[in-house]
């Protein structure tokens, strides 16, 4: 059974009592969003068209985070999210995440959530979004990304979500120059990167974490 709890800086997040996990940090789920995915992915990306993709949609925080930043800068984005277990209503309404970045509305989170699975949706003039309900280790999809947030449950809860074959297929998923940015700085994941050919870089992490990892594909 979830449960929605509040994190450090206010901003709610969900907690899985079957595998001891949140999905986002408790010192702060948007303050972890906005500084690993937001600030060492979407902003270090020069590009006015931006093909992201997002392993594990989830709450949809990343998503919104990103729509966010595309209502000022204007960046066309094309936004993949893939999630094996979509969350329920029930869950989705106590997170208040629309409360806390009111520029976004509050219409845009729900409109992230309304979007049907299997569907693009425009949800603004620049941004479109793409669900798949599908288990990562059976995806097939015809495109390239510019950006990928590996948002994965932690390495030592979820072990398989950062297996070398699974990196592999995700890395073919990115275009030469392009960025995977995670919040995980494991050891054996940076050595798994530099093997698929990304040169690897290692930012500070937001409060509670030393670093975080921003990979960029070698051309
Ligand atoms: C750390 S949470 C992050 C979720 C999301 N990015 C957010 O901000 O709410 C990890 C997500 O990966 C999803 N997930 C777990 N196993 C998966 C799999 N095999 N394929 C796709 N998604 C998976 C979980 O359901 C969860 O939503």
């Amino acid at each position: 059974m979830l449960k929605v709890i509040s994190t450090s800086d206010g901003s709610r997040t969900i907690y899985v009592p079957d595998m001891d996990e949140h999905y986002h940090s408790t010192f702060g789920a948007i303050t972890e969003s906005k500084h690993v995915f937001i600030g060492s992915g979407y902003k270090t990306m020069q590009a006015d068209h931006l093909k992201i993709f997002e392993l594990g949609f989830g709450t949809g925080l990343n998503a919104l985070l990103t729509l966010h930043e595309s209502l000022n800068d204007k960046k066309n984005i094309k936004y993949v999210g893939v999630e094996k277990y979509p969350l329920d209503k029930d869950i989705l309404i106590k997170l208040n995440y629309s409360q806390l970045l009111p520029e976004t509305k509050a219409s845009c989170f729900d409109l992230l959530h309304e979007c049907e699975w299997e569907i693009p949706c425009r949800i603004t003039d620049n941004f479109i979004l793409l669900k798949l309900q599908k288990d990562i280790r059976d995806l097939s999809i015809d495109m390239v990304f510019d950006l990928v947030y590996y948002d994965a449950f932690a390495p030592g809860k979820q072990p398989d979500m950062w297996s070398y074959d699974l990196l592999s297929s995700v890395s073919s998923l990115i275009r030469p120059g392009g960025v995977l940015v995670t919040y995980s700085a494991m050891g054996q994941l940076k050595r798994d990167l530099r093997k698929l050919g990304f040169k690897v870089e290692n930012p500070a992490g937001p409060p509670g974490k030393r670093q975080i990892t921003r990979a960029v594909k070698r051309s």
